[in-house]
């Protein structure tokens, strides 16, 4: 602003002065025109000072109108529901997400309170929600709205106080999300979920019955021929009784030197004499059979409830390979490559029973073979130890992979296989928190992995 401090540098001609001249009204003399021009200034001052703040006043309003419509477009593009009412209830402001649900004009709803679209029956929690105080606390509820077309649609509401600028409580800010239908696609979900578990129940006690079916139909044929050939050895040893009764009667009743004899021919008695040990010795093993198969069937239910203790996989594998190649008279060669010490807390007896059962297998497959080859090995892997048994053999074909740990399968002969030996492994390798897999190995033999922890 221009100084107007000393008016006698400035004659008559100034702007202002000139303005505001009043020729004739008053005679000004020397110092009521300095008072005038005093005045004149101040005059100028206050204008231009409104001036300013008229500026300062249009740029607040356009950056608040610029805020306003900020916040209005973020609130409406809020996709939850907002409403924002007073302690009484009574609404201030909504969202578009809020008019939608009940399918009325901003109008309408401004004035009106939040009860009145609540239905009666959550009038309690809306009131308990509109409670929300203390400051920073959230309360959270679901409440049922009358939404718009005579639906009702329950929320999932979120209520917090509102303050003023002095933090005095004035009411309630609440936002909402529609959750009927994330409870229904819920319900819908649950019910699936509950059908599924329902039908696997079904599957695995199927699974029980025929699994149950098919171990007592192996049973069962593994029972008949010990138990046939005992029957008929008892139904000779039947046979030959008689005839040594018929003998021993004549005998006691005195009969001639040549009668006898001739009985003795007629009635087979030296044979019957000769046969007698080897029948009796046959039952016995019949018999010895079907013990031997009740106490496999005993093994498989494998309660075992001692404590574990560190075994010697060496050793174990050491005595696995010479029972096993004795028991089946094997001519393959079989070689034993092991890390020392390597131990593991188990029950020996289950150990000793994978590991024979994978050399018998072995050695089942190279049977056929004179070059037969099987191979173990045992090395330490960190924290625990991969035993591999690995043959010469003609390896699995690719569609029974999956199927050998399976009970009751089998390629062998009657007789000859039973179908449990890799399921058993199976079970008690997961049993000791390991792992059992097969692949064929460059040979094209059949290379079994067990990985098993060792002890602590
Ligand atoms: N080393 C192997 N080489 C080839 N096939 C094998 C080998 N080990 C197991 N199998 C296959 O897996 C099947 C199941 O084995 P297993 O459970 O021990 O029962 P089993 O020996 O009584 O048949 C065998 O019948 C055989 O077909
Ligand atoms: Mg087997």
């Amino acid at each position: 602003m221009t100084k107007l401090t000393d008016t006698a540098e400035r004659p008559g001609g100034e702007d202002l002065i000139g303005k505001i001249s009043l020729p004739g009204v008053f005679a000004l003399d020397g110092s009521s025109e300095a008072m005038w021009v005093d005045v004149i200034h101040r005059m100028e001052e206050v204008y231009s000072e409104l001036l300013r703040n008229e500026t300062d006043l249009e740029r607040k309003n356009a950056e608040l109108e610029e805020a306003q419509t900020f916040i209005s477009s973020v609130v409406a593009s809020v996709s939850d529901i907002l409403i924002a009412c007073g302690s009484d209830g009574v609404i201030r402001k909504v969202n578009p997400a809020f008019l939608t649900l009940v399918g009325l004009e901003e109008a309408t709803v401004i004035g009106t309170r939040i009860f009145d679209y609540v239905v009666e029956t959550d009038r309690k929690e809306a009131e308990r929600l509109m409670s929300a105080g203390q400051e920073g606390r959230v309360l959270e509820g679901d409440l049922h709205f009358r939404a718009a077309a005579g639906r009702e649609e329950c929320l999932a509401m979120r209520c917090a106080a509102l303050f003023d600028g002095r933090r005095r409580r004035f009411g309630a800010v609440l936002t909402g999300r529609p959750i009927s239908e994330l409870r229904q696609a819920y319900q819908a979900l649950h019910q699936a979920h509950l059908d599924l578990q329902r039908a696997q129940r079904k599957l695995i006690e199927q699974e029980k019955m025929a699994s149950l079916g098919r171990l007592v139909a192996g049973v069962a044929h593994e029972l008949n021929n010990p138990i046939s050939f005992v029957y008929a050895n008892i139904y000779t040893l039947d046979r030959y009784r008689k005839n040594l009764v018929s003998y021993l009667n004549a005998v006691h009743e005195g009969a001639g030197d040549d009668q006898i004899a001739e009985l003795r021919k007629r009635l087979k008695i030296d044979a019957i004499l000769a046969d007698i040990a080897p029948l009796l010795e046959g039952t016995i093993e019949g018999a010895d059979r079907v013990s031997d198969i009740v106490k496999n069937l005993r093994r498989l239910s494998f309660s075992e409830t001692a404590e574990r203790r560190p075994v010697d996989l060496d050793r174990v594998l050491r005595n696995s390979a010479h029972l096993a190649t004795r028991a089946k008279n094997s001519r393959a060669s079989l070689t034993i490559d092991s890390d020392p010490d390597l131990f593991i807390d188990a029950h020996e007896g289950q150990i000793h029973q994978v590991v024979v059962n994978l050399i018998d297998n072995a050695l089942d497959a190279v049977a056929n073979r004179a070059d037969g080859k099987v191979h173990l090995s045992a090395r330490r892997r960190g924290k625990a130890v991969e035993l591999v048994v690995s043959d010469n053999g003609p390896g699995i074909a690719e569609a029974e992979m999956s199927k050998v740990f399976e009970p009751f399968f089998t390629t062998k002969d009657v007789g000859e296989g039973t179908g449990l030996g890799l399921w058993i492994s199976f079970t008690i390798v997961q049993d000791y928190d390991g792992e059992i897999t097969v692949n064929n190995n460059a040979d094209g033999g059949a290379e079994f992995h067990v990985i098993l922890p060792l002890s602590s």
